[in-house]
């Protein structure tokens, strides 16, 4: 049986942070923050407004039938509302489907990792239709006196609808992985003081840009090659490749090292900033509205996130 993504919406909050409103707050400009990582502008959530709203206004703006017989709701996410319940629970009784939800948590790698395991739990027989949502409010965890991470995050949400597609459609493969010596690199949202390691954690993001950049631009090629090869196919075969969107930087170096033109890889993110798990689903909105995306198109997905975590998968789209 082959399963497919069948329907796709991404929901941003109202309040936008320009680059120049950024250097009212931290020493920084918006040249820097351009040339350097791409993005021109990040959306911020009201205070009001919870990882939980931004999902439910993502999944609001399906088309209604897409919402029929849904009996799996998983949400990746970093910045939950709470430990417990999950935003999932949320979105599940806000709609009232008959369904059962979770949260996982791999950092901007979680919307792939999502996909990954609601294919194998349609794959299996266990669930017949699944939402599979990427929301974040970054906003909550970041340090707005820290100029190295206050500049690359935006809050947002997207959700995909998954459910069986017929044949060539559909997802081919999957590729993942997770190197945990690298969890000091990038975390946040900490209860602990420390990690196992010793290494000290924190309630609000802290990266070291460069290692992540170092692992972004290793991993990204590598997963996007296996997802292929395991596919059955060649790189020339991607009519599309979507990343993880932090860093024009990171996909131009993608691009580069995989031998692709440019214009296979899909820039959103001078829209809307690193949106972590949601990412990946407002890079395929950006792409259909604006006629990349057809019916048919092979997409390689690829994200990388803290952890640190990895995943791609090739699809063929099926509308
Ligand atoms: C974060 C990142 C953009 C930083 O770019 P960089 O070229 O590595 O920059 P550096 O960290 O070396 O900093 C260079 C200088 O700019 C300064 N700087 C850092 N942030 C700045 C900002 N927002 N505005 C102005 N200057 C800034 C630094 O203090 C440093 O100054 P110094 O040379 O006087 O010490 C880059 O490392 C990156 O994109 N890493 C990957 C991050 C990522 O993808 N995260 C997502 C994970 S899911």
């Amino acid at each position: 049986m082959t399963v497919g993504i069948t329907a796709l919406a991404t929901h941003l909050p109202e309040k936008r942070l320009t680059n120049d409103d950024l250097a009212h707050l931290v020493d920084t400009s918006d040249e820097w923050i351009f040339s350097r990582t791409g993005i021109r502008q990040r959306f911020v959530a009201g205070e009001q407004e919870y990882t939980s709203t931004l999902a439910i206004q993502a999944v609001q703006k399906l088309p209604p039938e897409a919402l029929q017989g849904v009996d799996l709701i998983i949400v990746a996410t970093s910045t939950p509302d709470a430990f417990f319940p999950s935003v999932a629970a949320l979105v599940q009784d806000h709609f009232k489907l008959q369904a059962a939800a979770f949260d996982l948590s791999a950092a901007c790698a979680g919307w792939a990792y999502a996909i990954n395991i609601a294919v194998s739990q349609i794959q299996s027989g266990m669930s017949k239709k699944a939402l599979v949502i990427g929301s974040e409010t970054m906003s909550k965890i970041t340090n707005w006196q820290d100029r190295t991470t206050a500049v690359l995050f935006g809050d947002g949400a997207g959700v995909a609808v998954l459910e069986e597609v017929p044949e060539p459609y559909g997802f081919k493969s999957f590729a993942w992985g997770t190197d945990g010596s690298g969890a000091k690199h990038l975390h946040a949202g900490a209860i602990a003081k420390n990690l196992p390691s010793g290494d000290p954690l924190s309630p609000h993001i802290v990266q070291n840009g460069r290692e992540v950049f170092k692992f972004a631009t290793r991993v990204i090629p590598e997963a996007i090659q296996t997802a292929t090869q395991k596919a059955g196919l060649t790189l020339a075969n991607l009519d599309l490749i979507v990343t993880h969107q932090a860093n024009a930087r990171i996909i131009e170096s993608a691009a580069q090292r995989l031998g692709l033109d440019l214009e296979k890889f899909v820039v959103s993110l001078h829209e809307h900033a690193n949106n972590s798990t949601a990412s990946m689903p407002m890079a395929l909105d950006h792409a259909l509205k604006n006629g990349r995306l057809k019916k048919g198109d092979l997409v390689a997905l690829a994200g990388f996130g803290g952890g640190l975590t990895w995943a791609s998968t090739v699809l063929r789209w099926a509308y």
